[in-house]
């Protein structure tokens, strides 16, 4: 395995919908010991899966009610072990998804607190409401509504930043840290070679006030002891094991926090995610809209993370796609008729950024958003409460179900495409149904297919993981953005101990001429989603459709 996540490419599993061996329907960890060759041809270096320790699957696994066991919908603590030993054999490390802001109503440290024990009433943020009903801030879950759900027999309230069934953990007190890192140690024991923290930033709450002009956020968001409870994690469990990778996810961050929490010196993490470049198609902060996606700054966004964490020594994760995001080549790129450009053109911009990408089952075969066409379809909890929420606000179930569709994060959940048989292969033909449909394009958009085609999505994508390891300048290199205020192009520059690379790329559908663009001759290149060479003629680059191309000295 590549213990450089610099240079290592980090490929994404949703196990519910990844590979079903038992025909119940529901992804589950036999199926991805069974992908593993498949994942190791992409040549990507570690697994990220998401969670699957035993959950009421309100928000599908991101409620936890035991972190040292394994639900049995998706396996055994025997199917963890093999599938770490046989991500070793084929060079690929595991890294575990571990949810620390919230626990499920039903782990039994709440289930203790409701039961009224002080010790683990203390694990939770438990609050008086300001009398007739009244919670105690005016805070809201993420998923809608209010943040707080009231207990009678305490006549007190408990904070859930997510779902009701989502209790947030009280990181003031030292015994949560304490059982934290136990957690973490016993998965280190067991060889997992990396974490994924989610929502991390939000442990830290800074005071319990009404937000004046907000929904709370800013009250929880990157907290005042955050960096502190970082630290102590990482000296306590991961910062001992130099080969351990770790990426945080931060909702809502800011960069200045972020060079902290990815810095190479700062003992934190190896690297974040952040989002603010996946909210150009929304409102300000305002999921639930339909605006049409605002180039310029994606670009700006993409630009400003990627030189400021440089200029502080911090690393990114860069990516385009997760199980809480839409499909990219359906959200920026053409499910139609440049479907296959438009998805490795996506792909090229990515995977030449600085920062370790990540791609996400499905991505790598040119997956779209769902064909769904009915409410009954959609499965996640946040899409279900926001389809009343428009509701409510006055909207059309027809409106409504229109913004569901194009920003349901079940977009990136139905089942991975295998093969074009009944099930795409996810689950056998003579299997349960699937938990979530299938989406009928897997006739022609699925793995096998791609296998096949040297020309494919899957080909392309493998080329750029490979890529990265070949040339230092990918991994390494200084980054210049380039074309910055194009409207068509994207387009950046990588330097590193004398070796050059541009990549550049057209992000519509039509023709575009990039006037003042670099002069590639003595370039090779080495990648590209048309057969034939960019045009480039006095310092104008003529980009097809989608096109993209890198070159390198
Ligand atoms: C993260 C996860 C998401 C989950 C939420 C609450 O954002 O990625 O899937 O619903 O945290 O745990
Ligand atoms: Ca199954």
């Amino acid at each position: 395995m590549n213990n450089d996540f610099r240079k290592s490419t980090v490929y994404q599993i949703y196990p519910k919908s990844f590979c079903d061996t038992n025909k119940d329907g529901l992804g589950d960890l036999r199926g991805v010991i069974e992908k593993l060759d498949y994942i190791k041809e992409l040549g990507v270096d570690y697994i990220w899966l998401t969670p699957f320790f035993v959950s009421p699957q309100n928000d599908n696994g991101y409620d936890v009610e035991d972190y040292y066991n394994i639900d049995p919908r998706y396996g055994t603590m025997e199917d963890v072990e093999e599938l770490i030993a046989e991500g070793k054999k084929r060079g690929i490390g595991l890294m575990f998804d571990m949810v620390f802001n919230h626990v499920s109503t039903r782990h039994e440290w709440f289930r203790k607190a409701m039961e009224g024990d002080p010790y683990y009433k203390d694990f939770f943020i438990f609050r008086k409401g300001k009398g007739d009903g009244v919670p105690p801030t005016n805070w809201e879950s993420k998923f809608g509504g209010n943040a707080w759900e009231y207990v009678e027999k305490f006549d007190e309230y408990y904070l859930h930043l997510f779902d009701v069934t989502q209790a947030d953990l009280n990181w003031e007190n030292e015994n949560v840290r304490k059982e934290i890192q136990k957690i973490l140690k016993f998965w280190m024991e067991k060889g997992v070679r990396g974490f994924r923290f989610d929502v991390i930033n939000l442990i830290s709450k800074a005071c319990y006030e009404d937000d004046e002009t907000g929904d709370g956020r800013k009250y929880y968001t990157d907290g005042p002891k955050i960096h502190q409870y970082l630290k102590e994690m990482h000296d306590a469990t991961f910062g001992k094991d130099e080969g351990i990778v770790t990426v945080g996810e931060m909702s809502s961050t800011t960069m200045e926090n972020c060079f902290k929490y990815a810095g190479r010196d700062t003992g934190e993490l190896s690297m974040v995610f952040s989002f603010h470049h996946l909210k150009v198609d929304f409102m300000g902060n305002e999921k639930w809209v339909l605006v049409p996606t605002d180039f310029q700054k994606l670009k700006d966004i993409i630009f400003d993370w990627q030189t400021k964490m440089a200029e502080h020594n911090a690393w990114n994760a860069v990516f385009w796609c997760n199980h809480d995001q839409p499909r990219v080549v359906s959200r920026f790129g053409d499910e139609g008729k440049y479907w296959k450009e438009s998805a490795k053109m996506l792909g090229t911009i990515i995977h030449c950024l600085r920062g370790t990408p990540y791609v996400y089952q499905g991505e790598e075969i040119g997956m779209t958003n769902t064909d769904f066409t009915d409410i009954s379809q959609f499965k996640d909890v946040e899409s279900l409460n926001h389809y009343q929420i428009l509701q409510d606000k006055g909207l059309s179930a027809s409106d409504a179900l229109r913004i569901i569709q194009i920003h349901s994060r079940d977009n990136g959940r139905t089942p991975m495409q295998w093969d074009d048989t009944k099930y795409a292969g996810f689950s056998a033909e003579d299997s349960a149904e699937p938990w979530i449909a299938v989406n009928g394009n897997h006739t022609r958009i699925n793995a096998a297919e791609q296998l096949k085609d040297e020309d494919s999505i899957f080909h392309y994508y493998q080329k750029l993981i490979a890529m990265r390891k070949e040339l230092d300048v990918i991994a390494y290199g200084d980054i210049e953005p380039l074309a910055v205020k194009d409207p068509c192009v994207f387009a950046y520059r990588r330097t590193y101990e004398g070796h050059e690379l541009i990549a550049a790329a057209n992000f519509y559908g039509r023709d575009c001429t990039w006037k003042g663009a670099p002069d590639v001759t003595g370039y090779e290149r080495v990648i590209g989603n048309y057969k034939d060479a960019v045009s480039v003629e006095n310092g104008v680059m003529n980009l097809r459709p989608y096109e993209a191309a890198v070159w390198y000295k």
